[in-house]
């Protein structure tokens, strides 16, 4: 990744030799740790560079959280604020290329771009962790009237899965790179033909990241159209009966059950385990009644929070933890003396989010764009708000 080495300068001086320039926005200094932060504009995106002083030598380098998806923006925006800092460069890893950046398809689609999504069909079918994605080309090709939206949370099948629908030329595939457990949130009621989960991981040591839970059958109830199929296969005894055991759960529902079923299409997963003739199962769901359509209520404004002095002193350095959600304010930094930047960390424990909060005497918001508008990190934002309006 991108980074420069330059030789020590004194940063108190950021300020003065950025003042005016229209890509600085900030200066912050790390409390109790040898790091400083820009905060940095530039061709419409916002986000971080860091500073890390070393014995003989300064790196300057992008920010994890608030990176830009284009890594040559951000090559470039180290070059112009190395050059407007008068730095003097020992050491960069900076040259351009003009390959596509990873993910960067067009069926490529962020888990946020689904709070304003326009469905280019009105046929939706879900599949949950496609691995090779053997089975959502298949479905893709045979069904060209319908969208298929493939999640995935390991980003390199996602990836693959990606060139295959270039390669294959299809052009009813979206792909997710993301925890299913959270995206249906995202998705309207009612909407969905079919929520494919084939082998999902099963977790027998820790059964609480098991894709299939109370919370996530009940949004996919929502999200299924009436008549509409959750399918679940798998070589799991233990994952069978357990999802049985969350399926008898809801009061109003028709379970069905097949085992060692053929489908037309084979994922190499399942190969391997009909060679060991393993038993497979299948468990269809089937949606009985219409949902409620879904408003989404959600808003991260911290209506009127404010830096206040002496703020940092009184923040909580370990991580509050709620039932269903943590917050952890991470990192805090100074900007000037009547501002803060915190890195925090908070909302699901297995897909937890990283933001930073931006504080100043006039308002408090996230730097450089909101959480992903689930439930769990508005709890987790509400908690955030009331936290920072008391301490
Ligand atoms: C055992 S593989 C099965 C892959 C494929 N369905 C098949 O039949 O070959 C399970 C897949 O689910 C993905 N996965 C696990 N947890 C997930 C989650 N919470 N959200 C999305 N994908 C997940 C894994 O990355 C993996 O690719």
């Amino acid at each position: 990744m991108p980074h420069l080495k330059i030789a020590p300068f004194d940063t108190s001086l950021i300020e003065q030799k950025m003042y005016g320039d229209a890509m600085f926005l900030f200066h912050a200094v790390a409390l109790n740790e040898k790091e400083e932060i820009l905060g940095i504009r530039y061709k419409n995106e916002e986000f971080l560079l860091q500073l890390k002083p070393g014995e003989k030598s300064y790196l300057l380098k992008y920010d994890k959280v608030t990176r830009p998806l284009k890594v040559n923006l951000l090559k470039e925006a180290l070059h112009e604020v190395s050059v407007r800092l008068d730095a003097d460069v020992l050491s960069s890893n900076i040259t351009i290329h003009h390959k596509k950046p990873p993910l960067s398809s067009r069926y490529f689609k962020k888990i946020d771009e689904f709070e304003n999504i326009v469905y280019p069909k009105e046929k939706i079918s879900v599949e949950v962790g496609f691995g090779s994605g053997r089975h959502l080309l298949y479905q893709a090709k045979k069904h060209p009237d319908t969208l298929f939206i493939g999640i995935e949370i390991h980003t390199p099948s996602a990836q693959q899965v990606l060139k295959q629908i270039e390669l294959q030329n299809l052009h009813n595939i979206w792909v997710v790179n993301y925890d299913a457990r959270l995206f249906l949130e995202m998705l309207p009621s009612n909407v969905c033909e079919q929520i494919f989960v084939h082998f999902p991981v099963p977790w027998d040591k820790k059964p609480h990241r098991r894709v299939i839970g109370k919370g996530f059958l009940d949004e996919s109830m929502r999200v299924l159209r009436k008549g509409g199929r959750l399918e679940l296969r798998t070589d799991s005894d233990t994952y069978f009966w357990y999802a049985l055991e969350t399926f008898f759960s809801v009061p109003q529902t028709k379970v069905e059950v097949q085992k060692n079923q053929l489908l037309e299409v084979t994922s190499k997963y399942e190969a391997r385990w009909r060679k060991q003739e393993k038993d497979i199962y299948d468990v269809y769901v089937t949606c009985m009644q219409q949902s409620e359509s879904k408003v989404h209520q959600i808003d991260f404004d911290f209506h009127g929070i404010k830096y206040v002095q002496g703020l940092e002193e009184r923040l909580a350095t370990d991580a509050i933890v709620f039932e269903d959600y943590f917050v952890h304010f991470e990192r805090i930094y100074k900007v000037g003396n009547e501002g803060l930047l915190i890195r925090c960390a908070f909302g699901s424990f297995d897909r937890p989010e990283h933001k930073y909060l931006l504080l100043d005497t006039k308002g408090c918001r996230y730097f450089a764009s909101s959480p992903v508008k689930t439930t769990v990190n508005f709890n987790a934002h509400q908690k955030i708000a009331e936290y920072l309006n008391h301490v």
